[in-house]
């Protein structure tokens, strides 16, 4: 049978990220993914890391290109109204910054180093199942190649994402906390340089919510809300690029430059939060414990923060045969969650027109906005919001 000391379930950010910190440790994983490493890099996520997700990747050993290609993005934009009005972001937080590099490449980074480390990656492992780790000899059991195996470790970290088995494996011990928002985000990728290189812009309009962001100076990916009824194939290029137009001030929408969409896609919008994150010798890490609406852009840079606790609290295990890391790791994680789970929740409540809201809701949020835009105090308190909360 073979052995490891911590099985990681699922080869997406969090998983890949914990295999190489664990691995700077001399902690010896082995990754075990459903898919293909082609369909994980497939996947189109979110964009903006926070100096901690930066930070742990150049602790991982892996920040070259994140440093080279990655843009560093000193303030975002508020529109509304058909007014634009930027947050200085690195002004109001003592120079914080926040870097656009696609999940994608961060994943591409993590995957080509645990290669290159020589660190074992299951791809295509199927109907894995997870044992015994309420006890001291945990199990992993995964179809691969037609034959069953099984990997005995010390420790199981559930990397798996939302529909992962990992939190399946212990659905009668968690309890779940749930947001389901009434709308969607219809986000286009296109090689066209962003309209907006150095500030990722948040619009809303009477028209519904709109952002403006990017991948690279080439490629940029921009959203707009819409109802949780439609298809992607009822949104044109061109109906796409006009709708996000009339919901951008006048100058902003006379620079865009549009082009064909390269990925077009509907994701419906969640807040959603498991507790605890620990059962005996699983770990939950990432979006196998929680899911944020993506407007604070926190689903990634949660995912890297509770792998910072948790591959700390492995490392603290095997070198001091300690326990404390590992059994304050869900109590320290979910602090954090909740903090980024409220800010996204903020955000977008302030940033989107909901069905419900009404005359009186409206004015609300109208006010909401301006008193926002025209506070330091509001804005010094998204400002550090968006660049992420300390560890
Ligand atoms: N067995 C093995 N692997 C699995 C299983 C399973 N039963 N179920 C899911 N997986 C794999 C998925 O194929 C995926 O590659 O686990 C991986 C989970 O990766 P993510 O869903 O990307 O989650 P995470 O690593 O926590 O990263 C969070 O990704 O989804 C975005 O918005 C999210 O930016 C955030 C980040
Ligand atoms: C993205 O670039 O995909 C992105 C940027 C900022 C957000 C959400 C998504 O708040």
């Amino acid at each position: 049978m073979r052995k490891t000391q911590v099985a990681i379930i699922g080869a997406g950010p969090a998983g890949l990220l914990l295999g190489q910190l664990l691995h700077k440790a001399g902690i010896d994983t082995v990754i075990l993914e459903r898919q293909t490493a082609d369909y994980v890099l497939g996947r189109i996520r979110a964009g903006i890391l926070e100096q901690v997700t930066v930070d742990l990747m150049d602790e991982a050993g892996i920040g070259e290109r994140l440093h080279a290609e990655g843009t560093v993005h000193h303030a975002i934009e508020l529109v509304f109204q058909g007014e634009r009005h930027p947050i200085d972001v690195a002004g109001l937080t003592g120079g914080k910054v926040v870097t656009a590099y696609g999940q994608t490449e961060l994943t591409r980074d993590l995957m080509a180093a645990r290669q290159a480390a020589g660190l074992p990656t299951v791809y295509e492992a199927r109907d894995v199942s997870l044992h015994g780790f309420d006890g001291e000899r945990p199990l992993v059991r995964y179809l691969h190649d037609g034959r069953t195996e099984e990997l005995a470790c010390d420790f199981i970290a559930g990397c798996d994402g939302f529909h992962g088995v990992s939190r399946a494996a212990v659905k009668d011990h968690v309890t779940e906390y749930e947001k389901v928002y009434p709308f969607g985000w219809l986000g286009v990728l296109a090689d066209v340089p962003p309209v907006s290189p150095h500030a990722i812009v948040y619009g809303n309009s009477e028209r519904g919510f709109s952002l403006c962001s990017m991948r690279s100076l080439t490629r940029s990916r921009y959203y707009v809300q819409c109802p949780l009824d439609d298809k992607v194939e009822d949104w044109s290029d061109q109906r796409f690029w006009d709708e996000l137009r009339r919901r951008l001030d006048p100058d902003l929408a006379e620079r865009i430059v549009t082009g064909p969409s390269i990925e077009k896609s509907i994701a419906p919008l969640r807040s959603f939060v498991a507790e605890p994150m620990r059962f005996g010798r699983l770990f939950l890490a990432g979006d196998a414990a929680h899911i944020v609406p993506p407007t604070g852009a926190k689903g990634l840079n949660l995912a890297a923060s509770d792998v910072k606790y948790l591959s700390s609290a492995l490392i603290e295990h095997y070198r001091e045969k300690s326990a404390t890391g590992l059994d304050h790791y869900s109590a320290r994680a979910l602090q954090r969650v909740w903090k980024a789970e409220r800010f996204s929740w903020w955000l977008t409540s302030l940033m989107h027109r909901f069905p419900d809201t009404g005359a009186f809701g409206q004015r609300l949020q109208d006010a909401e906005l301006d008193y926002l835009v025209h506070s330091r105090a509001a804005s010094t308190a998204l400002a550090e919001n968006y660049v992420g909360l300390p560890l």
